[in-house]
């Protein structure tokens, strides 16, 4: 009767901590119950010694994502190998409108068949727009019938062709206001950043030391404020997508005190590492927008996590690889943008944020797994740890340190941002849906097993 046991564990949800066994039937958990409750099973897993978290969930990521001729290094099969590793059980990946001729409705269906054939996780769409068109608010219920009920739009890269204008973010949001959806947004104010690249260029100033002073804090706060009054006027949902200044938390925590509903992310990066790093020789591969802030912006972040007005903390893994990081030889302008994190995830926010005690571990299980589900539909079917939600879980070892190195990531890019940090908070098992993905270092997922997940928001 029982497939899978986890055994002698102790179960970290976002509510509770507490030790258990989990039995787990076909892909669902069947029952949470006391140590030693349950009888045999065809498999078990000893969770001694370990936490035992639901599988987290990442709402934010980038796979093979273009940039001029090429793409990411990163792909769609190594990203999920890499979040496998991490403990990410589900991801939301963007479809995205690079071809203005298709429809929305097409480039969902194209970046479905495209994921599903390389995955080893769960993954959902968000779609991405790239038309200031009457169309893009029209796709909104036909996205919705395909299971993408949350659109992303970028208020910057005018020159990308993937901004859209205020009047289609304005319409989206009256749309999905009655049409249950949540829009996210990139949130950085174009003309400012795009007037003060020509002024920087001009100069001849390229090197990334520039590169923050471009899109300083006001940059980010000026869109955040304009998304978050559209919300406020249209009554709808916004999410705002890897928040980085304090300027803008400030402006959240108002709007969500005004009673608007407006969630928030976070990233790692924007928690672990600050401006200083552009300074460095390497500066360059640290280009990804929004910039990295002050150490300010870094207290006041993990405030915001501890505090409950930042709901999420995504990875917005792109992985560039070094070669491509180097085009354009450090220019700014120039650079790929992005960093890759989606494996780093679980023990940059576990060392730097519960044993810091700036969150506690049910936090962290909240901003990393259940959160998403809950905003974008999973929930209870994912990031969370009861009898019918899928039996995504995962081992954490709290005490095993390592020394963060390029070369134990598991994806297809060649450096991390991390290198060098000693970090605790390992995922070392990864179960999905009731089978044991990820053990002892070893992958157990053929390429191709992970599921498309039609999401629904109420
Ligand atoms: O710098 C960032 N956030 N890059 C991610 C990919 C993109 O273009 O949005
Ligand atoms: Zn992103």
């Amino acid at each position: 009767m029982i497939d899978l046991l986890v055994r002698n564990g102790v179960v970290v949800t976002a509510q509770a901590t507490f030790p258990a066994d989990i039995a787990v039937r076909g892909d669902k958990i069947l029952a949470v119950g006391a140590w030693g409750s349950f009888g045999d099973a065809a498999l078990e897993v000893d969770a001694q010694g370990k936490f035992v978290l639901p599988g987290l969930v990442d709402p934010h990521l980038h796979m093979a994502h273009p940039f001029k001729d090429q793409v990411s290094d990163d792909g769609v099969y190594s990203t999920s190998v890499s979040a496998a590793f991490g403990g990410t059980t589900t991801l939301i990946d963007f479809a995205i409108q690079w071809d203005k001729n298709k429809t929305i409705p097409e480039i969902i269906q194209q970046r479905r068949a495209q994921i599903e054939a390389e995955t080893v996780v769960d993954f959902g769409l968000h779609a991405t727009p790239t038309k200031s068109t009457v169309d893009t608010i029209q796709s909104v219920v036909p996205a919705a019938e395909l299971g993408v009920p949350s659109y992303k739009v970028y208020m910057i890269y005018r020159s990308q062709g993937r901004m859209v204008d205020d009047a289609v973010l304005y319409g989206l949001l009256e749309e999905m206001k009655h049409k249950h959806g949540r829009l996210m947004v990139h949130a950085e104010n174009a003309s400012i950043a795009e007037f003060k690249q020509q002024l920087f260029l001009e100069e001849g100033h390229t090197s990334s030391e520039y590169f923050p002073l471009f899109k300083p804090n006001i940059v980010e706060a000026e869109a955040v404020n304009r998304a978050i009054y559209f919300t406020h006027i249209t009554g709808s949902r916004l999410y705002i997508a890897h928040l980085s200044t304090r300027e803008a938390l400030h402006l959240l925590k108002n709007a969500q005190s005004a009673g608007d509903d407006i969630l928030a992310e976070t990233c790692p990066h924007y928690l672990v590492l600050t401006d200083q790093v552009y300074r460095r020789r390497d500066g360059h591969n640290f280009i990804c927008s929004p910039p990295l802030r002050s150490q300010e912006d870094v207290e006041a972040l993990w405030q915001g996590i501890a505090d409950g007005s930042l709901a999420v903390i995504s990875s917005d893994h792109c992985g560039f690889g070094l070669q491509q990081k180097n085009y354009g030889q450090g220019n700014f302008s120039l650079t790929p943008n992005g960093l890759p994190g989606i494996e780093t995830r679980l023990p940059l926010i576990y060392t730097e944020g519960v044993l810091k005690n700036r969150i506690s571990l049910n936090r962290m299980v909240e901003v990393l797994s259940t959160n998403a589900a809950r905003i974008f539909g999973l929930y209870p079917q994912k990031g969370e740890i009861q009898p019918g939600s899928d039996a995504d879980l995962i081992l954490m070892d709290g005490e095993q340190t390592r020394q963060i190195t390029a070369r134990q990531m598991h994806g297809n890019v060649d450096w991390t941002p991390y290198e060098g940090m000693v970090l605790k908070g390992f995922a070392v098992t990864t179960i999905l849906r009731g089978k044991v993905i990820i053990q002892d270092e070893n992958l157990m997922a053929e390429k191709g097993s992970g599921k498309y997940l039609p999401r629904k928001i109420e």
